[in-house]
């Protein structure tokens, strides 16, 4: 990185420096902060947890953390506070800010919903028809109520919407159900899935050279850490005549490494399966004559 100016498509002068950092916006606390945190560690990130203060800056990477709420962060990276953010999905299409989704991460899967009290009777939709719904998501629930010609009176609460039906506040809830748990212990039912969602990094559109190259690389390592644990590295033994077989369930990165074993006619091989396919292929592999068979946590997989 040097220092000095370019111009951005939109004829913008901005000023580099050796100095510039990537800022990241994180949950500061919630359901997203603790794995968002884990994900910087996991690419080799070193920066101190948010606790006291709300910005660090990494040793290590051009990086500096902000922790901040996620209700604000599309905002902040539309505006350019931060470079990019990572929160769940549903918070950005709530905001619906001007930012660029550059990569979705597989965790925080969660949907938002409508729930109403578990005793009362639930008819379908028309349930809501002049209706009072507390959520903290009022632009996705219009949304859906108009989509489904409903009429209902939106109570706009920023937390804590659970409670809502049980203090008389309102009929039914709309909000992110993720185990289920905070519904069950508020006496409320999940009826309606509204839309589906996990953790994402979105990105302020007007970025600099500078500035997407640390993306670029940030996203390197996030991709080899989401790989490595969507695999397993996988060991096992076989007779010589059926590895023709196994190296057709086991296709590996390249192909599998087969090495001799001190008993003749057998061999060792070494592969990569993919996690969601591990019990399907360990059926087959067996079934194939394979044996010893041992399966090994991935810790970074770069492709
Ligand atoms: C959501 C939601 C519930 C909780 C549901 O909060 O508001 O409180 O998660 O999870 P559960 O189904 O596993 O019990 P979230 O962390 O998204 O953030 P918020 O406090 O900003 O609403
Ligand atoms: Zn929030």
């Amino acid at each position: 990185m040097q220092t000095g100016f370019f111009l951005t498509t939109a004829g913008v002068r901005h000023k580099t420096n050796k100095m510039n950092k990537l800022k990241i916006a994180i949950q500061k606390s919630g359901r997203l902060s603790e794995s968002s945190q884990k994900l910087l560690q996991e690419c080799g990130i070193r920066f101190s947890n948010g606790t006291g203060s709300l910005r660090s800056a990494a040793t290590n990477f051009p990086v500096e953390v902000l922790f901040l709420r996620d209700d604000d962060i599309p905002q902040y990276v539309e505006q350019g506070v931060a470079d990019i953010g990572i929160l769940g999905e549903n918070m950005v299409l709530e905001k619906n800010k001007d930012v660029d989704l550059l990569e979705r991460l597989g965790f925080a899967r969660c949907r938002l919903s409508l729930a109403v009290k578990k005793e009362d009777s639930y008819p379908g939709i028309s349930f809501f028809n002049n209706s009072k719904i507390a959520t903290s998501y009022p632009r996705l629930l219009s949304e859906f109520l108009n989509k489904n010609g409903l009429k209902a009176e939106i109570e706009e609460i920023s937390g804590s919407v659970e409670i809502a039906p049980g203090i008389g506040l309102a009929d039914a809830i709309c909000d992110i159900v993720s185990s289920g748990s905070t519904l069950l212990t508020n006496g409320l039912r999940e009826v309606e899935t509204l839309l589906t969602s996990e953790a994402v990094i979105i990105g302020n559109r007007n970025l600099p050279p500078s500035s997407k190259e640390i993306i670029e690389k940030l996203l390197f390592r996030i991709r080899s850490v989401k790989s490595a644990s969507e695999n397993k590295y996988i060991l096992l033994n076989a007779p010589e005549k059926s590895i023709d077989r196994i190296c057709s369930i086991l296709p590996g990165m390249k192909s599998p490494t087969i090495l001799p074993l001190a008993e003749k006619g057998w061999c060792s091989l070494h592969s990569v399966v993919r996690e969601d396919e591990f019990w399907e292929r360990i059926d087959q592999l067996k079934a194939a004559g394979a044996e010893g068979i041992l399966v090994i946590p991935i810790e970074k997989m770069i492709r």
